[in-house]
């Protein structure tokens, strides 16, 4: 987003729940993740696109001055979602992957057949940055109209150097080109390419050696991912490319323990990782070593709803356990072709035994500070960016409630509406 310009006055008024988040300046744990902190008719006041002040409708109309007015009319505002988990940037699709699910394949039979994460490879490879450009456009304009407003974006479907970096080239686009803010994410350690099949360790050698010093030296992520899993990259292999990654200043990130218990969760703690991601088959063990590590879970029912299992990561024990549990979307084309975040909160409260309050602090304010955007977005508190959306609802509850649908009616980001989803046909002045 960075060739928009925000200069507005704006005043937000009468929204039915102003749910604002706002607390302790850091990841919410335990009880604190079910407090959202709702001012009823509640209203903002937002200067140069940030919050300036946020209280009752009454007394930010008393300090309107010449601000333009928003009613929200009963409405329900929400930070902007921030999905701290998705690959948006890949060529075609997995439909032949998901017709063979519904044929009861699974997920590691459909790739030793050929499809699987090696299938859109192929295609990433063969497309050009600017076809990549347009279809990961698409995506972006999806994330909006469900009320993201900051997308993790994840290279991976490369392999190569080059090509990796055209992926991250196109992250860095879709950043500078559409109103989202995109936070890079290399993960060249996404699967083993099958030129090097008979020599992974080859292939781990390219990563440490060419790519993370290339996406280093031209500033295209902030950080660093492993698949992390048998017959994608072990725990040994793993450690050294983290271990590399962190040593040129990327951060953290680990896909861990999504098809079977191997230590993944475990050797983030002793990373330190920013976050474990997945964890669906994540035990005592791998928690206790993610609080010791301080590493946020982050939590994608999405891919496992898509994949047909019932193995929901334990999310509940995970909360108990202080942890700051991030829910995000996974967005990809094979295992959670799904934009929408209000789909995980319906997931995460029927699926994971979450509260729709502790879903929402999963999906903003943790889920900012899991990118080490804490300060800046993921409440809606004097000083941050005013990335906002007005829902079409009176009760923050209804959004994990309702679901099949987005109930956004219009989408903010520092201050300037980007997005109406129409909900209500004529808009209100
Ligand atoms: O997070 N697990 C590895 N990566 C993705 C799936 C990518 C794909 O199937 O294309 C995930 O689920
Ligand atoms: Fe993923």
């Amino acid at each position: 987003m960075g060739s928009f310009e925000f200069l507005n006055s704006l005043a937000i008024l009468h929204a039915a729940q102003l749910v604002t988040l706002a607390g302790a300046k850091r990841p919410r744990v335990g009880a604190e993740m079910s407090d959202l902190a709702i001012i009823r008719d509640g209203g903002m006041r937002i200067n140069d696109g940030k919050i300036d002040s946020v209280g009752s409708s009454d007394e930010i109309e008393k300090n309107a001055d010449d601000a333009e007015i928003v009613d929200a009319d009963g409405q329900v505002i929400l930070p902007g979602f921030v999905d701290a988990h998705a690959h948006p940037v890949f060529a075609g699709d997995r439909l032949d992957d998901f017709e063979r699910r519904t044929r009861g394949e699974t997920y590691e039979q459909i790739a030793a057949a050929g499809g699987g994460i090696w299938s859109t490879v192929e295609k990433t490879r063969a497309a050009s940055e600017i076809d990549l450009f347009e279809q990961a456009k698409k995506h972006a304009s999806w994330f909006l109209k469900c009320g993201k407003t900051t997308v993790e974006a994840k290279s991976g479907y490369g392999l190569t150097g080059d090509d990796e970096l055209k992926i991250l080239r196109v992250i860095r686009r879709l950043n500078d080109e559409t109103p989202l803010e995109f936070v890079p994410t290399f993960l060249g350690a996404h699967a083993i390419p099958h030129e090097d099949r008979q020599s992974p360790e080859r292939y781990v050698d390219l990563v440490i050696n060419e790519m993370l010093p290339r996406v280093a030296n031209e500033k295209l992520a902030e950080f660093c991912d492993v698949f992390c899993e048998q017959g994608y990259f072990d725990i040994e292999q793993s450690r050294e490319i983290s271990t590399a990654a962190k040593k040129l200043g990327l951060k953290l990130r680990i896909h861990a323990d999504q098809l079977s218990n191997s230590g993944g969760a475990k050797l983030a703690g002793e990373l330190k990782a920013t976050t474990a991601d997945h964890l669906e088959k994540t035990e005592d063990q791998g928690i206790a070593a993610m609080k010791s590590g301080g590493v946020q879970p982050v939590l994608l029912p999405g891919s496992v709803y898509a994949l047909g299992s019932t193995c929901y990561p334990r999310a509940r024990e995970m909360i108990e356990a202080g942890l700051a549990v991030v829910i995000a979307t996974d967005f990809n084309p094979g295992s959670s072709p799904s934009p929408s975040m209000l789909m995980m909160l319906s997931l995460a409260c029927r699926q994971m035994k979450m509260s729709p309050a502790e879903a929402i602090s999963a999906s903003t304010i943790n889920a900012a500070h899991s990118l080490g955007r804490g300060d800046k977005i993921g409440s809606l508190e004097p000083g941050k960016f005013a990335n906002f959306s007005i829902f079409d609802c009176k009760d923050y509850r209804e959004l994990a409630y309702w679901f099949g649908f987005s109930q956004a009616d219009s989408i903010y980001v520092r201050g300037e509406r980007v997005c109406s989803g129409g909900l209500r046909p004529s808009p209100k002045n």
